[in-house]
């Protein structure tokens, strides 16, 4: 396949804000995105039905409101993020990595598999075509959301025959208003997440809108996030929706392993190679809500934190559950949680060495 480039012209391209520092989450687009199609009437051909690949001006899409998307959500999307470092390099995260959860998310969905490589290329085409708008402040950076949908008209349910699978660029500050600062996080009892044999390890839209009405009841009572427990029991911590989950009890960290109903993030998977590397004992282990309780009542529950792409690495500062309130670490950052913000956040923007190889340079 060849990838089509149509540039906007020059005098219609937008900027960064004057102040970078006033960057929101996910607000602000770009002038270009990448969209590529498919159609199963084309999956005999040597692309294997994916066509048209294209670098376009950012716009609305024109689709059937029939469309499979619409109706039952045939629909999965990524989060990955393009760093501009001191020197004026930009650099990616890791993005294979995210590329490959897409196709495992699709594959769930019965969405068919697509050429990584060609759309890591495609997406670094896009980042380097745009890198004026990767910005230039601290923690600032340029969020990548690919997006993939089933766009056939047909409203029987069925998995759809034709696909649009589109990169959209945001520049970013920090996911959490409050930034780098300790979070309030709400233990949710009634709602739960993703059940054994769902779609929790999918980056589905789905997951997200069904988390909505839990998020709506925490925020109203003023939590930034909900944490979210297993289906079948109610027991055991899985994720934040947003973030996977960490606790350091008794010096060791430990974090839910991953069984499917939770995401395996990148950045979770991340951490736990740098504590590793550190010597860190580190537990991939199901944890019961009522093994955090208790080591918060017996003072070894140190620390916990979050992590995710777009939060990076969220320290939590409380945790509620019923009707008791956990304050952890004294409301206060955590040694370990500031060492592996540090760590990561120092490879990320190119301020310390990768030994892992994880940025990849667009230009
Ligand atoms: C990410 O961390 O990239 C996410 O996708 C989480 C959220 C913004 C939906």
């Amino acid at each position: 396949m060849k990838l089509i480039t149509e540039l906007k012209p020059k005098d219609k391209l937008g900027k960064l804000p004057k102040d970078e520092s006033t960057l929101e989450f996910g607000k602000l687009f770009t002038d270009h995105m990448f969209i590529m199609k498919y159609s199963e009437s084309k999956a005999k051909e040597k692309d294997k039905g994916w066509y048209e690949p294209k670098i376009q001006p950012y716009g609305p899409l024109t689709l059937d409101p029939a469309a499979i998307v619409f109706h039952y959500s045939q629909e999965v999307f990524e989060g990955l993020k393009a760093y501009r470092w001191k020197n004026g390099e930009i650099y990616l995260f890791r993005p294979m990595k995210n590329l490959e959860r897409m196709t495992t998310s699709g594959e769930r969905l019965v969405m068919p598999p697509f050429d990584k490589e060609f759309v890591l290329n495609s997406l670094k085409e896009l980042v380097k075509i745009e890198k004026e708008w990767v910005p230039h402040a601290p923690m600032t950076s340029l969020y990548i959301r690919p997006t993939y949908i089933g766009t056939q008209a047909k409203l029987g349910v069925q998995p759809s025959s034709d696909y649009l699978l589109y990169i959209i660029l945001s520049p970013v500050g920090a996911y959490y208003a409050s930034g780098f600062s300790p979070v309030k996080i709400l233990v949710e009892e009634q709602y739960v997440r993703a059940a054994p044999g769902g779609v929790g390890f999918t980056k589905a839209g789905g997951n997200y809108a069904a988390s909505l009405l839990a998020g709506k009841k925490a925020h109203d009572k003023g939590y930034t996030q909900v944490l979210w427990l297993d289906a079948a029991e109610k027991k055991y911590i899985e994720e934040v929706g947003t973030m996977n989950m960490f606790f350091v009890i008794d010096g060791k960290i430990v974090t839910p392993p991953l069984t499917g109903s939770i995401l395996p993030g990148v950045t979770r998977d991340s951490v736990l190679s740098m504590a590793r590397d550190w010597g860190m004992k580190v537990e991939e282990r199901l944890i019961k809500i009522d093994e955090v309780i208790t080591a918060s009542e017996n003072g070894t529950l140190n620390e916990a934190f979050g992590s995710g792409t777009a939060a990076v690495v969220t320290p939590v500062g409380e945790l509620c559950y019923k009707d008791r309130c956990m304050v952890i670490n004294g409301g206060k950052v955590g040694k370990v949680t500031q060492k592996l913000y540090d760590a990561l956040v120092g490879i990320q923007y190119g301020q310390t060495k990768d030994p892992y190889g994880w940025m990849i340079k667009v230009c």
